[in-house]
């Protein structure tokens, strides 16, 4: 191990990411297709990612999509270009791989939102209702889980339950209250929100909307209420995709992570896309946890196999439980990867 390596492992916890330079002369994503093929490893990247990391992952999609995939994969190492609960979820599906994750500190505000010793609290005050989680929380907390869910079958999850059973849905409430509202069914909801689809301005979007009359308003199910009821199509972030590829409009006012709008481009390069506007001056649509991840810090945890996300026993086969359940209900409605 050379001095400036074992330097950036001990110092790892703190920064979450092994802080060694990179030459800048070295070609990151010849380096990262070499790395992919001397490790069998795989990219699995969420949609926002930055775009340079888009294009060298090996499989893009949702969080179902991706969950899906780390399920199924015959890679010895699954790198994750993601947040920390999603490749907390690739180590439970797949336990035997080496997980890496670029940077430890890639978190997210509604798993944070979430303290699995509070909810357990809450929990107890509802001894007969089951536990609904959106994926979006953490290991911990998905041992007190009895089905996960994503946005693409957070419907499918809610209507595969008796309608009599008495269900609390966690962490997100908004998600939580568009399904109360598409189901009619009366849950008990945790009150967690993703700073990301919180921030979107109801006064800026309806005046953009004026100002292009023919674009489409498109909507995450994690924004706040006021800015879905003004929304011509609501879904996940695959849902959104694809709903821009199959609607005639060819422009469209997109109300989630900015970073979806590089495939969206790329799948229908006639189209605009506008980033729906937050409710301050900045352009602050991008989640800073996602955009944690860099093609440095993909780099380095290639080459150095370092962070890896490791789990105690415990929480993988107790938590694991939870996300098994929600495969399975997609399975039998169809919701499959996404391309
Ligand atoms: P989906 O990947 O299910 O669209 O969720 C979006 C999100 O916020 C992921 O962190
Ligand atoms: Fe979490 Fe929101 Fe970022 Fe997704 S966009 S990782 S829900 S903070």
């Amino acid at each position: 191990m050379t001095a400036e390596l074992e330097l950036a492992t001990k110092k790892l916890d703190r920064n979450g990411f092994l802080d060694i330079d990179v030459d800048p002369t070295l070609d990151l994503i010849a380096e990262i297709e070499r790395l992919k093929k001397e490790k069998n490893a795989i990219i699995l990247a969420h949609y926002y990612q930055e775009s340079e990391i888009q294009d060298v992952a090996d499989y893009i999609g949702d969080s179902l999509g991706l969950s899906q995939k780390a399920a199924e994969t015959e890679a010895d190492i699954i790198v994750f270009a993601g947040v920390h609960f999603m490749a907390e979820t690739a180590k439970m599906l797949s336990p035997s791989k080496k997980v890496l994750l670029p940077d430890l500190k890639a978190g997210c505000s509604l798993a944070d939102s979430c303290p699995p010793h509070l909810f357990k609290k809450f929990k107890e005050k509802y001894p007969d209702h089951i536990v609904v989680s959106y994926i979006n929380c953490t290991a911990e907390l998905k041992t007190l889980t009895d089905i996960c869910c994503t946005s693409t079958n957070a419907l499918a999850v809610i209507e595969s339950i008796p309608k009599e059973q008495p269900i609390i849905f966690a962490p997100d409430k908004n998600l939580g209250q568009y399904l109360v509202k598409k189901t009619g069914r009366d849950m008990v909801l945790w009150n967690g929100a993703c700073m990301v689809h919180e921030i979107f301005s109801h006064e800026r979007i309806v005046k953009l909307k004026a100002r292009h009359p023919n674009a489409k308003f498109i909507a995450h199910p994690e924004c706040e209420p006021h800015i879905l009821e003004i929304a011509d199509f609501i879904g996940s972030t695959t849902g959104l995709l694809k709903h821009t590829i199959n609607d005639p409009a060819t422009e469209f006012i997109v109300a989630t992570e900015a970073g979806i709008l590089h495939q969206m481009q790329k799948a229908s390069p006639h189209k605009t896309f506008i980033p729906a506007p937050p409710n301050n001056n900045c352009a602050c649509n991008d989640c800073p946890h996602m955009k944690r991840n860099t093609m440095e810090k993909l780099y380095l945890c290639m080459e150095y196999e370092q962070p890896e996300i490791i789990l105690p026993e415990w929480v993988i086969e107790q938590g694991v439980k939870s996300i098994d359940r929600m495969l399975e209900i997609s399975e039998k409605a169809g919701l499959g990867l996404a391309k």
